[in-house]
């Protein structure tokens, strides 16, 4: 997949696409990000991508002009329409949906807008306009890094281990099981008394699959109802999370390994 990312701080973007996961998804090929900087499709001397508003008010605007001529430019490369993400406050929700939606496309131009507004007539180009979170930013660029992100880990090739992908918790509409690696034991200050929660449950030591199994399912539907109970309506369970989930509901067995884990709710 081709990314052509429009943005008035290359560098920001440039930087943070070099490192980890993606950077060495760039490196292999597995996807190609093109950085655009909106200046380069300035025509002034002093190349100028925003403007005060028209009717007044506080802040800049992004000039629609620059922002044509790079669409244009972009589209005469590849010679045929193309989908145009807007990143903005305005935009609808971005969720694991709209990037497996995306994540289809094999290309798709992200316009990182900044916060104090992008004129109006940008959007005659907009093929769709996203928003990260209920939450309003300096600019689109971390936006467009976090789509790039979780499109770029659906691909093929992207991610070391296709079966984390296939699993992880939004691909089934639930939230993860808890993790645990080596040691299983720790002491969390040293001469402390025996802390059982800091022991790995004994079920993951056990070598008992079925059982490890059934723990996961019954963890991830415990955390997914404490935390996020939205999540269960649409989720995709089989018959024996529907009967754990029964369970958990009305009170039959306990889940939450890590009931001491806050959810951030009071
Ligand atoms: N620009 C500023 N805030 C944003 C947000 N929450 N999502 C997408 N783009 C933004």
């Amino acid at each position: 997949m081709t990314f052509d990312i429009v943005t008035i701080f290359p560098g920001m973007v440039q930087q943070a696409m070099g490192a980890g996961v993606l950077g060495r998804a760039i490196d292999r090929g597995a996807i190609d990000v093109r950085v655009r900087d909106l200046r380069d499709f300035t025509t002034d001397r002093h190349r100028v991508v925003d403007d005060v508003p028209y009717g007044g008010g506080p802040g800049m605007v992004l000039k629609p002009d620059p922002i044509f001529r790079a669409l244009d430019g972009i589209e005469a490369e590849r010679g045929r329409p193309m989908t145009v993400l807007l990143t903005s406050p305005q935009g609808t929700m971005f969720t694991q949906d709209v990037a497996r939606r995306l994540a289809r496309l094999e290309h798709l131009v992200i316009l990182c807008g900044r916060y104090e507004g992008v004129d109006q007539r940008v959007r005659e180009r907009v093929t769709e306009e996203v928003s990260i979170g209920d939450y309003v930013l300096t600019g689109g660029e971390l936006p467009a890094l976090v789509i790039v992100d979780a499109l770029a880990r659906l691909l093929p090739g992207v991610v070391g281990d296709e079966q984390s992908v296939t699993d992880d918790s939004f691909s089934r509409g639930l939230l993860d099981f808890p993790q645990y690696t080596r040691p299983a034991e720790i002491a969390f200050r040293s001469g402390e008394q025996e802390r059982p929660d800091l022991k790995v449950p004994d079920v993951l030591l056990s070598g008992n699959h079925a059982e490890i199994r059934r723990w996961r399912k019954r963890e991830a539907l415990a955390r997914t109802l404490a935390r996020r109970p939205d999540l269960l309506a649409s989720a995709a369970l089989d018959d024996e999370e529907r009967r754990i989930l029964g369970e958990l509901q009305d009170g039959r067995i306990a889940g939450l390994q890590e009931g001491k884990v806050k959810s951030g709710k009071p």
